[in-house]
């Protein structure tokens, strides 16, 4: 791998961990936009590195020694930027089969992976089950039975989180009375280790109070079910759901105030005999990435059309699904010449290259009228970008990735080509 770009008289690793993400007096982690463009082509993902690195250790050096904190890869499988996260997290959460070989060759032990998530086939559970992994997150009393035959193959003893749904209505996990019959049918099993519960009960939260307070139901539900079941409390795994701001001016979740909270609850923990040794795990995936990504489409073509300016990009939501998914609005900037200060803003309807009315990446009142060969970027898709997207539609190319790190940008993954997506295909005889 080639590293074709560095960083004007930078070996400066992201210093304002807590404040701006990879957009710094417009640039992107050191690097010009329209160098990384013209480097690497758009559409293209560019990752920063250091600042998930920073980002990982910030949030390890605010929360208590007693909590862990493992990287959930399905914000961001990029190898590189799961060894980046590595640097502050204790392991990874791995929810799929590719999740976990993404985290093993990025370096993360296995004795530190947490397998999650709903619908593990067999195949899954037994290479997790092979590995090593720290624990296994079951389900549902189903899910515990196949678990402890591919143990039971394996000769392998495996530990388990029993998960239970966070609130009224959330499909994931299993009833009080399921998870209570599965710990005990874990205790009494020469293959299945019981360590504790598992519950995700935030997402994107940004308050450090509301966060807290999950982990302290996940702990007391833990509780709960160790002393029905009789195992000794050994992990209570609250999820991730820590949040960033996305918009300009809004407030960021504060992570001293977050240790603070998690302060309270480990010096409780403590001065319970039952939970002295209780160890938390925390699983933060947006929290960690989301602010080191950003998404570059370049302008194809403008028209004028229903009274409004439309920008018609080279990418959009086959590579950035969120906007038509659960309609976030990411920041955007536009670069070019001149510069856009010098252009007026208009009513402009930013869209993609795809045949629906969904293919809409933002919709500004005021935008600096984009022309062609301008470039688009879209802030904040460390997490759930390019892995949260629907390349496959319509055929296009897909985005590549880059990472800066030390001041050089990587190309760490090429771009899927429209060829590559023919080349598996077989016809009828
Ligand atoms: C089990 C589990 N852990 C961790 C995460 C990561 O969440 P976030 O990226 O919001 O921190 C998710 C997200 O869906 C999840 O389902």
């Amino acid at each position: 791998m080639t590293a074709p770009l560095r960083v004007p008289g930078a070996a400066s690793p992201a210093r304002d961990v807590e404040g701006r993400g990879i957009w710094r007096d417009g640039l992107l982690a050191g690097l010009h936009p329209a160098d990384l463009a013209s480097t690497f082509g758009t559409p293209l993902y560019v990752y920063d590195l250091d600042l998930v690195a920073a980002r990982a250790r910030m949030l390890r050096a605010r929360v208590p020694a007693r909590a862990d904190i493992a990287y959930a890869v399905k914000a961001n499988p990029s190898l590189a930027v799961i060894a980046a996260a590595l640097s502050g997290c204790t392991g990874a959460d791995v929810s799929s089969a590719g999740e976990l070989e993404a985290a093993r060759r990025a370096g993360v032990p296995p004795t530190s992976i947490v397998v999650t998530g709903p619908g593990k086939s067999d195949r899954f559970l037994g290479q997790a089950v092979r590995s090593g992994v720290r624990a296994v997150v079951v389900e549902s009393p189903g899910e515990l039975g196949r678990l402890e035959r591919i143990a039971d193959d394996a000769g392998v003893v495996v530990p388990v989180l029993f998960r239970l749904p966070a609130h009224e209505g959330q499909v994931f996990g299993m009833s009080a009375e399921d998870a209570i019959e599965a710990a005990r049918r874990a205790v009494a099993s020469p293959v299945l280790e019981p360590l504790g519960v598992h519950a995700f009960g935030v997402s994107a939260e940004v308050d450090p109070a509301v966060l807290a307070a999950h982990v302290e139901r996940t702990v007391e539900a833990g509780r709960r079910l160790s002393r029905e079941a009789g195992f000794a409390l050994r992990l209570v795994d609250a999820g991730g759901g820590l949040g960033i701001p996305y918009a300009d001016g809004d407030a960021p979740l504060d992570p001293a105030v977050l240790g603070d909270h998690l302060g309270r609850l480990d010096e409780a923990l403590a001065d319970d005999p039952a939970t002295r040794d209780t160890r938390v795990l925390l699983e933060p995936g947006r929290f960690l990435v989301a602010p080191a990504g950003a998404y570059l489409a370049r302008v194809m073509d403008v028209k004028r059309l229903h009274g409004r300016h439309v920008a018609v990009l080279d990418g959009g939501i086959n590579h950035l699904l969120a906007p038509a998914l659960v309609g976030r609005h990411h920041r955007l900037r536009l670069v070019g010449s001149p510069q856009p200060g010098d252009r007026d803003p208009v009513p402009t309807d930013l869209v993609g290259p795809l045949c629906t009315g969904l293919d809409v990446l933002a919709r500004p009142d005021a935008f600096p009228e984009a022309r062609p060969g301008d470039l688009i970027v879209a802030l904040d898709v460390g997490a759930y970008g390019f892995t949260q997207s629907m390349p496959w539609f319509l055929s296009h190319e897909g985005p590549a990735e880059v990472g800066v790190r030390g001041g050089h940008a990587w190309l760490l993954r090429q771009r899927l080509d429209p060829a590559d997506l023919v080349a598996g295909q077989r016809m009828p005889d």
